[in-house]
């Protein structure tokens, strides 16, 4: 008796292991030989209206955060991005089907935030979204815009945001991805999910996925 109770125990502790997303989650190293001529991928950039459900392998994964907004000069930190003031404003946000993570440039890693498939909060009515197993949201946090005049930052936050948008969206183009910008999100909710503060905005989200 004691011993099936012991038995059911490390079952059910298992299953409670499993069912949690890890952590923490390595990134392989960026690699900058992926891709096509900038030209070509111009030429292919599109927005997809609908998408693959397969998820993506983690080295497509972390080549699409660097590129988006990753640490591509590490004597000084600056990103593959550019930000008003080298702010950094742009946190990147990743909703997996296992939970939402958010991108750590400097130790190229992500990180759980929540577990859990809430990807529905960014889809809201657009029912091809949900075809993606992987979103990436973009947050200003317009807190780290030490100068300039408050009612500027938002406009600046927009503006950060676009151009990270657009690394992910030629990423996307070079690699035959697929990829949409889009702004609708139940903004509430996801506010209320990631626990914001009142200085960090939702932007933008980008539903990505393979080709079909
Ligand atoms: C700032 C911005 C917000 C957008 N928001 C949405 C959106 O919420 N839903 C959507 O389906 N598409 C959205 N789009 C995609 C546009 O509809 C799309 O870029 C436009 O139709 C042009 O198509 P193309 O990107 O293939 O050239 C957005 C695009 C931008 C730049």
């Amino acid at each position: 008796m004691k011993k099936n109770l012991i038995i059911l125990f490390l079952f059910s502790l298992n299953i409670l292991t499993n069912a949690q997303p890890p952590q923490i989650i390595k990134l392989t190293p960026p690699d900058t030989l992926r891709g096509i001529p900038v030209m070509q991928a111009l030429a292919h950039r599109t927005s997809a209206s609908s998408y693959d459900t397969s998820e993506m392998k983690i080295k497509d994964i972390s080549d699409l955060l660097w590129a988006a907004n990753g640490i591509n000069r590490p004597e000084s930190g600056k990103r593959t991005a550019a930000s008003s003031y080298n702010s950094q404003d742009i946190d990147l946000y990743l909703f997996l089907k296992a939970g939402v993570y958010i991108y750590n440039p400097k130790d190229h890693q992500i990180e759980l935030v929540v577990s859990g498939d809430h990807t529905d909060l960014i889809a809201t009515t657009q029912e091809f979204v949900k075809g993606s197993r992987q979103i990436i949201l973009l947050v200003s946090d317009i807190s780290r815009f030490k100068k300039g005049e408050e009612s500027e930052k938002l406009r600046w936050a927009a503006i950060d945001a676009g151009i990270v948008a657009q690394n992910i969206m030629i990423f996307c183009a070079s690699e035959g991805f697929l990829a949409r910008p889009r702004v609708y999100m139940e903004n509430e909710q996801i506010r209320q999910l990631l626990k914001l503060n009142e200085d960090q905005h939702l932007i933008l989200n980008i539903p990505v996925s393979y080709n079909k």
